[in-house]
Order: structure tokens, then C-alpha cells, then sequence
């Protein structure tokens, strides 16, 4: 028994929660169990919230900026959890990482340039390429036996064909939940070298990883990947405080660190939000114990997805994840057509899921599960789905 209560059921309903105030307006019912949305169920622990606590009772919420001992909880976090530390000048704050993407995509890439992408992948990736007039190149994950891998002869052909300019890579990977090793990250990381390629790696997923894995900050790799790679960082997953918007942006190289400030400086973005701020220096300084149950309970949904699903979807695939907390389920070999699967999901299952379309064209067949929540929830969730397809069946 360890010293937080994941068990607990909180009730968001009514709070403006995205994940559980919206299913009517979205789709169409108002009696789904949410599992979509990177979102988790669970309350921050009372050290973390006693920091928010004491700046509520200051006050006084004008404007900020960061001081030393917000550097100081960085690198904090970042040495003991995954063995890199930062100097304050690399650093640019944003709020949010897709917001820092789309920063990156016009700070580096003109209109009409290409940009690449691996899929299924986190689907604001294409978003931020697309709505920014720049061309899509996707080089799809191999998909062989349910593990994904990366296609690097198909990869650097898309480069070189399409001379692309950018890649934005996910590290780990949403929603396959590969944690990439040191040798697949280099291979990538050397053809975007070679070929001129700006890297942005995306590392919000970093502090959920499985037992036997540990995720590999391209922060920890040579020095020579700190030309062209952009780093971002945030708590807002391993916390739950996307809301506050936190993110922590690390361009080690001079010239396009400056670059991305004049880029902020467009779009009139200056100093940085108060409460994203106390977010990262109280989670980052306080987390650490919480983070680490948190995973022990997150491997257990897993383990409980995964026999389920062996048990009573003997023609679902559910590919083994090394990190993240969301599942991805590959439903094709049941034959349901697309709007059929998507039929089951939310009229007869009555759940609400992301389905795997949006993460590509390919992956229509898949569903993605955010097992982030107390176990009861994920019993709940399975259980209707089991109920779902045992009736489908019938028809
Ligand atoms: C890979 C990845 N990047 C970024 C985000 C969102 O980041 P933010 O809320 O900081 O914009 C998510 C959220 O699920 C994600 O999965």
C-alpha cells in the first residue's frame, strides 16, 4: 500500500473539464465514460497543492518571470528523473507544447515548406504543419507482429524526395507508447543530421514508462544533435496541470533559440504565466514520490487491459506499450467498418474514445485508451465494451 490513494474517485463533472463536460456537445450522448482525452482522473497530492495554496492566499497575480530557483527545480527534475541539466539561456517558456510547436514550424520553415512526421502519431502534429500552409510528409511506423518500428530507408527517402525541412518527433510515442531507445532515436536523429532537418522532440510522455524501460532524452545524447534539435518539455502530462499551460521549450543552439524568440515576439507573447510557473516549480520540486506510485498503478490498469482484452477480445490486438498511459487497440480483425466500429464505441459501449483516424489514415480500425484513472473506472470501461461486443454479435 503505498502512500497516495489512486483509487479515489473524484467527480470533474461540472467543472469545465474537456473530458467530462463536453460529451453531449461533442457527441451527441451525455452518458459516456471518457477515456480519450490526456487527461488523468487523479488529484494532485497535498504537498504539491499546499504551493498552490499559499500563492492563492498572496494574492497578487500580476506579471511574472522566471527567477533562479525556477532553473534550480528544472534541473532538479530533470538530473534525478532522466540525467541532464539545463542552463537558464537554452530555456523559452510558452504556454503549452503544441503552442511551441507551432512556434517552431513558423520560427524555422516557410510557407509551402514540407515537414515530417511519423504516424499514427499525436494528431496536432499535423495540425500545426497544415494550418500553417506547410506541406504534410508522413513516413508511416512499420506495424509487424503489434509492435511498431520505424521505417528509416522509407524515412530518409521522404526526406530527401520532399526536401524536408522539419520533423517533429514523439518521444516517447502517442499513442503506439514506444520508448524509442538510445540506437532507433540516433538513426533517426543522424538522417536528420545529415540531411539539414530541424528535430523538434516532443518529450511530453517522457515520465511514463513501463517496468524495464526508461525513456531517452535526446538531452542525453551527443552534442552534435544540440545543432538542430529542439527539446520540449512540460509537467502538464506527468501532473495532469495541462490546464495551467506549463512548458519548458530547451533550444540549446544560439542562433535558433533567438530565432524562436523573435517568433514569440509575432504573436506579442512575453512573460510568462504565474500559475504554470508554480506549477513546474512545485511539481517538479515535490512530485518525485508521487510520480513513482503513480506509474506502479498505471503498469497495474495495464496489466488488467491487457489480460482483459486476451480474455474476452480474442480478435483485438493490443499492442504492448512501453511507456505513456494510453492503450492502442487494433480492432480490424473483427471486420466492423469504420462507422460500425465507431457505432459500437459510443452507441452500444457508450464510451468515448479516440478513435485511431485521427491519428492517420491508417489506423482508422484502432481505438486509443487513456488508462490514467482509478482501476474501477478501466473495470467499467472494459466491461461495457465486453457487454458491446457480446450483444454485436448477436445481431
Ligand atoms: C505528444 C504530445 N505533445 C503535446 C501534448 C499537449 O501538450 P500541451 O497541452 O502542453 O500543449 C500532448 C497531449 O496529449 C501529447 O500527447
Amino acid at each position: 500500500m503505498g502512500k497516495y490513494n489512486f483509487d479515489e474517485i473524484v467527480d470533474r463533472r461540472g467543472t469545465t473539464c474537456l473530458k467530462y463536460d463536453f460529451a453531449m456537445k461533442r457527441k451527441g450522448r451525455d452518458d459516456l465514460l471518457p477515456m480519450w482525452v490526456a487527461d488523468m482522473d487523479f488529484k494532485l497530492p497535498e504537498e504539491i497543492l499546499d504551493e498552490f495554496r499559499k500563492r492563492v492566499d498572496h494574492g497578487i497575480f500580476g506579471y511574472s518571470d522566471p527567477l533562479d530557483d525556477y532553473y534550480e527545480a528544472l534541473n532538479g527534475w530533470f538530473s534525478s528523473q532522466h540525467g541532464f541539466t539545463v542552463k537558464p539561456e537554452w530555456v523559452s517558456i510558452l504556454p503549452g507544447v503544441v503552442m511551441a510547436l507551432a512556434t517552431c514550424v513558423n520560427a524555422f520553415t516557410k510557407p509551402g515548406d514540407h515537414c515530417l512526421i511519423t504516424q499514427p502519431v499525436y494528431y496536432p502534429f499535423r495540425e500545426v504543419i497544415e494550418n500553417n500552409d506547410r506541406k504534410l510528409v508522413n513516413s508511416q511506423l512499420d506495424y509487424t507482429d503489434g509492435r511498431y518500428t520505424v521505417n528509416y530507408e522509407d524515412f530518409e527517402k521522404k526526406i530527401v524526395e520532399n526536401d524536408v525541412k522539419l520533423f517533429i518527433l514523439c518521444n516517447p510515442h502517442n499513442p503506439v507508447g514506444r520508448v524509442w531507445s538510445k540506437e532507433e532515436l540516433e538513426k533517426m536523429l543522424d538522417i536528420c543530421l545529415k540531411h539539414n532537418v530541424i528535430v523538434i522532440d516532443d518529450e511530453v510522455h517522457a515520465d511514463f514508462v513501463y517496468p524495464g524501460f526508461k525513456a531517452t532524452s535526446v538531452m542525453t545524447l551527443d552534442e552534435k544533435y544540440a545543432k538542430n534539435v529542439i527539446v520540449c518539455t512540460s509537467p502538464s502530462k506527468t501532473f495532469n496541470v495541462a490546464g495551467l499551460q506549463p512548458a519548458n521549450i530547451i533550444i540549446r543552439n544560439k542562433e535558433m533559440h533567438d530565432e524562436f524568440e523573435v517568433q514569440k515576439g509575432r504573436v506579442g507573447y512575453s512573460n510568462a504565466p504565474i500559475m504554470a510557473m508554480l506549477a513546474c516549480k512545485a511539481c517538479y520540486t515535490h512530485g518525485a514520490e508521487w510520480v513513482k506510485e503513480l506509474n506502479a498503478y498505471i503498469n497495474e490498469n495495464m496489466k488488467y487491459f491487457r489480460e482483459f482484452v486476451k480474455e474476452n477480445f480474442p480478435k483485438a490486438t493490443f499492442v504492448e506499450p512501453e511507456g505513456t498511459y494510453l492503450i492502442w487497440v487494433d480492432f480490424s480483425a473483427y471486420g466492423f467498418s469504420d462507422e460500425e466500429l465507431e457505432h459500437i464505441m459510443v452507441e452500444e459501449a457508450h464510451l468515448w474514445l479516440d478513435s485511431g483516424k485521427i491519428f492517420g489514415p491508417a489506423t482508422a480500425q484502432f481505438e486509443r485508451f487513456n488508462i490514467a484513472c482509478p482501476k474501477s473506472t478501466v473495470v467499467k470501461c472494459l466491461d461495457q465494451l465486453k457487454e458491446a461486443l457480446d450483444n454485436h454479435k448477436k445481431w
